[in-house]
């Protein structure tokens, strides 16, 4: 950080806050212990007090959340994390809902409430599956320009009696950037005006070649409001998914994508994590893009406390200092100091960049009226 609090330096220090002003007058600067001082006048003060100067920078962010190069026999398969993109009303979240209803164990007690943006089913073959329920949009744009690309399969949503609009194209343009494989629902199957054939010719016109025009893309019939299809549909993913040999490292520090997150009154800052690779174990320490934070509890999709989160797993966090934004990157680290100094110096640093980005237009502004 550029700047400290004169209090937090004597905490940090373990120095008495007094013993420290009274340095800082010494040296003519007239302080208190709830004022700021500059990184410069820190130093000084640190040397003075004869402990060492650590400044956090870039690499030293780097070094403590450094991508680890995980052991060919550490990986082991994980679940593939699944978002629904598709024109406006062609029936993305009735899809996600009607899949989520289906799967709920019979007689879970208000299991269709859902908890959190994100969930988990199993299909009929086993395979878990792990469904993001944030607009494919923003899962795309918001969280990859943040870095954190959390999808591995695009379902992209066609009503068959509507067929390719502007959204289908930006979705299929954003898969397509994002090299993520595709599998095409063509919804509303069950309307007398579906017409399946005219979405796959009109897809191809896209370079979406599905396989029923001999292409690659899976392509299924559905209807959210039916039912139709949507094993099928499942079972597509699970094949997909098979052929993408997800892997993950689940013996490692857990790193995680925030999906979405809240102030929540009684709970305070709550994060909606997908768990990337590692495992996320309550007490666990952490910084969250510009916050930091010890796990107080997790609870799964189903609105249950759990004790860890694997690879592709899905929970609400608990214990931040603050409400990160979504996409942000959360990292365990080995110590809380670490945590805090790494959100801190993301927070200045950012802080910097919007002073600059202002003196910038300022400095413009200037130009232009002279
Ligand atoms: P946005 O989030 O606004 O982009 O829409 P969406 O893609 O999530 O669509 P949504 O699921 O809200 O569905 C839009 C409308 O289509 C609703 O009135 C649904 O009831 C209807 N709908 C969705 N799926 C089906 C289907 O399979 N058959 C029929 N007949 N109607 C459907
Ligand atoms: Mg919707």
């Amino acid at each position: 950080p550029e700047a400290i609090l004169v209090s937090e330096l004597a905490n940090r220090m373990a120095e008495r806050v007094a013993d420290v002003v009274k340095s800082l007058m010494q040296m003519g600067m007239m302080v208190t212990q709830n004022q700021t001082i500059d990184a410069d006048t820190a130093e000084l003060i640190i040397e003075e007090f004869g402990h060492k100067v650590t400044r956090v920078s870039d690499s030293d962010v780097e070094d403590v959340i450094k991508e680890i190069e995980d052991k060919e026999e550490d990986l082991k398969s994980r679940p593939p994390v699944i978002t629904i993109m598709g024109h406006v009303d062609h029936g993305k979240t009735s899809i996600l809902d009607a899949i989520r209803n289906a799967r709920v164990v019979a007689g879970e007690a208000g299991g269709i409430t859902q908890h959190i943006g994100a969930y988990q089913v199993k299909t009929e073959s086993g395979t878990v599956l792990s469904f993001l329920d944030t607009p494919g949009h923003a899962a795309f744009t918001s969280m990859r320009s943040r870095g954190a690309q959390v999808t591995d399969i695009v379902i992209l949503v066609v009503a068959a009696d509507d067929s390719v609009m502007p959204q289908t194209i930006e979705a299929i343009n954003h898969a397509k950037a994002a090299n993520v494989p595709m599998i095409v629902a063509i919804n509303k199957c069950d309307k007398p005006a579906a017409d399946p054939m005219k979405v796959r010719a009109e897809l191809l016109q896209h370079e979406v070649i599905v396989e029923a025009m001999s292409g690659e893309v899976q392509d299924v019939e559905v209807s959210a409001h039916t039912g139709q299809g949507l094993e099928e549909l499942l079972e597509a993913i699970a094949l997909q998914a098979e052929i993408l040999e997800l892997k993950a490292n689940p013996a490692r520090a857990a790193q995680g994508a925030v999906i979405e997150a809240q102030l929540d009154v009684g709970r305070g800052p709550v994060a909606t994590v997908l768990v990337q690779t590692g495992t996320l174990r309550q007490g666990d320490i952490f910084v969250v893009g510009e916050q930091y934070g010890k796990v107080r509890a997790l609870i799964n999709d189903k609105g249950e406390r759990v004790e860890e989160a694997g690879p592709s797993v899905p929970v609400e966090v608990l214990g931040l200092n603050g409400t990160p934004e979504a996409g942000d990157v959360l990292n365990v680290t080995e110590t809380d100091a670490q945590a805090r100094e790494i959100a801190e110096y993301r927070e200045q640093a950012a802080k910097d960049k919007r002073a600059a980005a202002g003196a910038a237009t300022t400095l413009e502004q200037l130009m232009q009226k002279a």
